[in-house]
């Protein structure tokens, strides 16, 4: 069957790919990805990268000021509670989110 020729054939190509994109990730975040760089990926950016929310990054948001939000929440934003997220989780989320640089496509 050609699938299982091409599949054959590919798997150098797939492996390329998913490598590619593993280093294009890699590119755009720091080696070491923290809990809060992985509950925002998880969670906020559900929001906050789909134009539901305010875009966070680049905006050197203060630690503080996201963790407040995160707690509290505002209008449409639901207010995450500590069964949501730790303290700490969420402190770091803060510091991530305080350092990150604009999105890509808002920096033109
Ligand atoms: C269900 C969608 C949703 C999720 C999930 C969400 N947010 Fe929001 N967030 C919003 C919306 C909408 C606003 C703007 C609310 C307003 O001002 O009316 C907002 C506002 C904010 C603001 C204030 C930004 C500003 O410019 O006023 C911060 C900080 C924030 N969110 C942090 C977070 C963090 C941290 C998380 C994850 C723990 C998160 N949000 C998850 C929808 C969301």
């Amino acid at each position: 069957m050609s699938f299982s020729i091409s599949s054959i054939s590919c798997q150098w190509a797939l492996a390329a790919c998913l490598s590619g994109l593993a280093l294009t990730a890699a590119a755009a975040q720091p080696q070491d990805v923290g809990p809060g760089q992985r509950y925002y990926e998880k969670i906020c950016s559900k929001c906050h990268e789909t134009g539901i929310g305010p875009v966070l990054k680049g905006r050197a948001l203060s630690p503080e000021t996201v963790v407040a939000f995160a707690r509290i929440g505002v209008n449409a934003m639901p207010a995450f509670r500590v069964t949501d997220i730790d303290d700490a989780t969420l402190s770091d989320l803060g510091v991530y989110i305080s350092k990150t640089q604009p999105p890509a496509a808002a920096k033109k």
